[in-house]
């Protein structure tokens, strides 16, 4: 009896373990609410009475539009996630635009809620993702990485650093599909170096191997948000 319970228990951590991206629906839709409406705060957003629901719940205009790109890194994510689109709630889904100026940069960052499909639909990007810390420690975080061009598709795994740069002398757009309605954006030197408040120096002195100063220089930045 106890052996049946113990295999019981391990098969349904397994089928917990193997759910990693968002929970399915329990209904055909949960339009999310306002955050500022909202008066209880759940692992995702509530419901709107279906009653009240329509169509503009599920729509969302202007991806046609592009990307202010005059930044420092010269490139532009606009996000249609559950903030911007309430009828993605539940719906483990969203899709971002993005755009590049000239040799603009969408710097190494991960989603740690999603994997990221993206299309490219104009220029030239070269991609690319780093894998997680090998089990075996003789071994490198490999790095895979593709120049696309127009109709060129690409996978970032979920959770992985990934990055694109625009290597062409044109303007690029990529349309992107991400396997969670908030995938959540980490921007890894923003995150490290521009944290508030600051990392303690001497944690990152000793993370990073180097000077006080080259620290102190890189924490000093303006690190710019693109999304
Ligand atoms: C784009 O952003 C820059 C910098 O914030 C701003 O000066 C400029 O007016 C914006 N351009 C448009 C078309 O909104």
């Amino acid at each position: 009896m106890a052996v049946r319970l113990l295999i019981v228990v391990l098969l349904i951590s397994l089928v917990s373990l193997t759910h990693a991206s968002d929970p399915a629906p329990l209904q055909d839709f949960c339009v999310a609410v306002k955050d500022d409406e909202a008066k209880v705060f759940v692992n995702g957003k509530i419901c709107k009475d279906p009653n009240m629901v329509s169509a503009d719940d599920f729509f969302f205009p202007g991806l046609n539009m592009p990307g202010n790109t005059s930044n420092p890194l010269g490139s532009k994510v606009t996000p249609v996630n559950v903030n911007q689109l309430p009828g993605l709630n539940t719906l483990g889904i969203s899709l971002v635009r993005i755009d590049y100026a000239p040799y603009g940069l969408n710097p190494p960052h991960t989603h740690p809620r999603g994997t990221e499909v993206i299309v490219v639909v104009e220029g030239t990007l070269y991609v690319g993702f780093v894998t997680s810390n090998p089990a075996d420690p003789n071994m490198k975080n490999k790095l895979f990485t593709k120049t696309l061009h127009p109709g060129d598709v690409f996978v970032f795994p979920e959770g992985l650093i990934h990055f694109q740069f625009n290597v062409g002398k044109t303007n690029a757009i990529v349309f992107a599909g991400l396997s969670s309605q908030n995938p959540g954006v980490i921007t890894i030197a923003n995150a490290v170096f521009g944290s508030d408040p600051p990392i303690n120096l001497d944690v990152l002195t000793k993370a990073f191997q180097v000077d006080a100063n080259v620290i102190k220089y890189l924490q000093g930045q303006f690190w710019w948000n693109i999304d």
